[in-house]
């Protein structure tokens, strides 16, 4: 039983670097636009009502200041990690070799919350978007091809077609190469930050600095539902950073393609903190943006613009006079959450290839197309299961479990860098998180206060998924191990008495 605390040898890692097979396509500008791809989705086109309305009032920048500073200390400690460790599994990877197994399983389970299901959810809500830019156009499908079965309120048979298709239209993207992807990621992202600039620039001239004052709204009690919720003041701000951080979600993606990287020790840490920081200074602009253009108080769903927080950007373009606007914000957000669905499941894929390649998940995951050298077969089975799911289940309800999966994840990554450095601080380290215990306890503390803050069904049902996979590591992963067999220990055996061919620095 001792045996699942194991951790991975360093030089088992150096050997997967040594024999990776995938192609080196990736550079420091495609890792960024990785990074900013998957960040920049519907989240904030979608959540700053919410977030304005329900939590935060104006200083809803403030909340994306704090899930800023949330998702910083935890960026920090990934790039240090993928400075020593380029491989492919992202947490997973980082936990193996400092935690143990057991841990690393359930990071890598818990990230299928983050990756696959975040990829079923930006798949639900992209068919929202394409539907409405249809509408804009004059076109209408049937519903019955635009819900899944269980929203569906008309009789017989109903499929989310839209959402079945642009996943099977990405799954084809991926398979062709990473190369292929990386460009159609990089035309995407340079769409979508333009469309969020236009977004804040041509918001400017709307704004009535009035609606600012107060900047943080006094503590007060507003309706959702049936219930009373508590907002404003700083409670609210703090609420509100929970509330809106899947908007953040997806930068730790770029750690995932540390193994198509030309220079992954320099370039990914520079991707992850890049992306980050341009993506916070856009969020926090559009979000002073929107609360200048609209009072936060005309978000209330039950007040004179019922529809306006479900879209709150077109929204408080329309309302300006300006509705032109929603159709560049409708046809930025249809493009640009292909690329977010892009890089979540790039992302997927890589956390299994990691996973399969320690042999905790069949082999078939790790298998790479010759021409390609892209794991195919995993992208596929992957690709099949978040279409279906997406189709036929009412999968968007669920999306906080994506913020706990990933929230989670960063914890466990600012514990594991604190870890390595303690035990092991000779490392060779291209990026070294400074001040790393204030750092580390400040990242463990914030994201886990975050993870408390999400609502409790999702806290459920994560835990939930989580105890499934404590489940399936008992049953099949243990025994399968490839640390648990002992094939590691000969890998080490052999780079020792082969220092030549297999030079490793710890
Ligand atoms: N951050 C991504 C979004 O907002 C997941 O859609």
């Amino acid at each position: 039983m001792s045996k699942i605390w194991s951790k991975k040898p360093m030089s088992a890692y150096e050997n997967d670097i040594k024999n990776n097979q995938m192609k080196k396509v990736l550079g420091k500008w495609s890792l960024t636009a990785i990074g900013i791809g998957a960040i920049i989705g519907g989240g904030i086109f979608v959540l700053t009502g919410t977030g304005a309305y329900y939590h935060a009032g104006p200083a809803l920048a403030l909340s994306f200041v704090i899930a800023g500073i949330a998702c910083i200390f935890a960026a920090l400690c990934y790039s240090e990690f993928s400075s020593i460790l380029p491989v492919e599994g992202s947490a997973y990877a980082y936990a193996y070799g400092t935690i143990g197994e057991i841990f690393a399983w359930i990071i890598g389970w818990g990230l299928i919350l983050e990756y696959a299901m975040g990829s079923m959810t930006v798949a639900v809500s992209w068919s929202g978007y394409f539907n409405k830019l249809l509408k804009m156009f004059g076109l209408h499908l049937p519903a019955y091809l635009t819900s899944d079965p269980a929203s569906y309120t008309g009789e017989g048979f109903a499929i989310n077609l839209p959402a079945f298709l642009i996943v099977i239209f990405v799954t084809s993207l991926l398979i062709r190469g990473t190369k292929e992807a990386a460009k159609a990621n990089n035309l995407i992202v340079m769409m979508k930050v333009a469309a969020v600039i236009f977004v804040i620039v041509a918001g400017l001239f709307f704004i009535h600095t009035e609606y600012w004052d107060p900047f943080i709204p006094p503590a007060a009690m507003v309706r959702e539902g049936d219930t009373m919720k508590e907002a404003y003041g700083i409670q609210g701000i703090i609420s509100g950073a929970a509330a809106i951080f899947f908007a953040y979600v997806g930068f730790d993606a770029v750690s995932t393609q540390a193994g198509e990287a030309i220079n992954p020790k320099k370039d990914v840490p520079f991707a992850i903190i890049t992306s980050l920081l341009v993506c916070t200074l856009l969020y926090i602009l559009v979000s002073l943006v929107l609360t200048g253009m609209m009072h936060y108080s005309d978000f209330d769903p039950y007040g004179k613009y019922p529809d306006a927080i479900k879209a709150p950007v077109a929204y408080a373009f329309e309302i300006a006079g300006q509705s032109w606007a929603s159709y560049i914000i409708t046809i930025a957000a249809t493009v640009g959450l292909i690329s977010v669905l892009m890089v979540m499941m790039m992302g997927q894929s890589r956390i299994f290839l990691g996973m399969s390649k320690d042999g905790l998940i069949p082999k078939m995951f790790s298998e790479l197309n010759t021409k390609t050298k892209t794991p195919s077969k995993n992208i596929m089975l992957l690709g099949g299961v978040i279409a279906t799911v997406a189709a036929l289940t009412p999968i968007s309800k669920l999306a906080d479990m994506c913020s706990f999966g990933t929230l989670f994840a960063f914890t466990m990554v600012c514990i594991a860098v604190w870890v390595l450095r303690v035990k092991s601080p000779n490392l060779e380290r291209t990026f070294k998180v400074p001040a790393l215990p204030v750092i580390a306890s400040c990242g463990i503390l914030i994201n886990t206060y975050l993870m408390y803050k999400l609502s409790d069904d999702a806290k459920l049902m994560s835990l939930i998924w989580l105890g499934i996979g404590l489940v399936i590591y008992f049953l099949y992963s243990r025994k399968h191990s490839r640390l648990q067999k002992g094939d590691y220990e000969s890998e080490t055996l052999k780079m020792e008495q082969d220092p030549l061919d297999f030079k490793h620095k710890i």
